[in-house]
């Protein structure tokens, strides 16, 4: 009997001893999972800034050039085109060539330029790299293929700011032949797909590879992070300081339980042993 009442109350001192240790492991994973939440609604919000784009394709399909269009009837550019209409670029040209003030060049990569790429190319690009590949091959210029000789090297595309060295395309001419070269890729600019006062489209037989996306240049902000990580050490500090107050409560109230459980053993030990 006295046996039964001793093992009875040890375990359920040994119960909630666990009780305590869970509960005081607990604040320390708790306020990892706050920090997390308030990211999260961020991301949301950035589908709605394509839907805009797309719907101006649709309703006016007599007004401006429709580059897609063109190129759907050339065939062989299913890629490209696809493309151009994921990143919503073939809605901003749309849009653009609707003033006849603006004018583009476009290099279409063949069907069988992006079949030739490296497995899983186009497949590791960010929704931005990809947008930012599409535009590398448009000009903001018309360019016929007698005035390419006129261009100026580094040639700005549509991807990135020439001036401050991003995404430098240069273009070369000898008679007849252009030559593009983006520093991965050289190339020969191939037939004519169409031309007119705002645009002119040309087809290339290799998809040019910005270094930008696919050969980045090693950060040279490398050496500022180096003096950071103090400030990270500040961030993981608060936090490990606040579960030691949040630890200090629980064991208190641990403590506290504890001994009222303890008492409640210890009365149902001598009840136990009076009987
Ligand atoms: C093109 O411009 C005209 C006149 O400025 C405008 O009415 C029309 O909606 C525009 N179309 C597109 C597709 O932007
Ligand atoms: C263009 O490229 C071809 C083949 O790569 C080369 O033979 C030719 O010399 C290049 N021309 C110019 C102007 O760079
Ligand atoms: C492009 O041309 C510029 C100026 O001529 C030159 O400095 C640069 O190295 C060239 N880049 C490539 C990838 O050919
Ligand atoms: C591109 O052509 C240049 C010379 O015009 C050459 O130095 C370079 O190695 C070529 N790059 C590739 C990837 O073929």
């Amino acid at each position: 009997m006295t046996k039964q009442a001793v093992i009875f109350s040890l375990s359920v001192l040994l119960v909630f001893l666990f009780h305590c240790i869970t509960t005081k492991a607990q604040p320390a994973a708790a306020p990892a999972k706050p920090a997390d939440a308030p990211t999260q609604p961020a991301s949301p919000p950035a589908p709605p800034a394509k839907a805009p784009a797309q719907p101006a394709e649709i309703p006016v399909q007599t007004g401006p050039t429709d580059v897609t269009k063109i190129l759907k009837k050339a065939g062989g550019y299913s890629v490209f085109i696809r493309l151009l209409k994921s990143t919503g670029v073939a809605g901003q040209l749309f849009g653009q060539l609707n003033d006849s003030s603006i004018g583009f060049t476009i290099f279409a990569p063949t069907d069988s330029a992006f079949s030739n790429l490296k497995a899983g190319t186009l497949n590791s690009l960010s929704d931005l790299q990809k947008t930012q590949l599409i535009q590398f091959h448009i000009l903001n210029t018309v360019v016929t293929l007698t005035n390419f000789q006129t261009l100026s090297n580094p040639v700005p595309t549509e991807a990135g700011d020439v001036s401050n060295n991003e995404f430098p395309l240069n273009i070369t001419t000898a008679g007849n032949q252009v030559n593009i070269s983006t520093g991965l890729v050289n190339t020969t600019v191939g037939g004519t797909v169409y031309s007119d006062d705002q645009l002119a489209i040309y087809q290339v037989s290799k998809v040019l590879l910005p270094l930008d996306i696919f050969a980045p240049k090693p950060k040279v902000a490398a050496a500022p992070v180096s003096s950071k990580p103090k400030t990270n050490e500040d961030a993981a500090e608060s936090p490990s300081g606040a579960s030691k107050v949040d630890e200090a409560a629980a064991v208190r109230v641990c403590r506290h339980e504890m001994l009222a459980f303890i008492g409640v053993a210890a009365v149902a030990f001598f009840v136990m042993k009076g009987t």
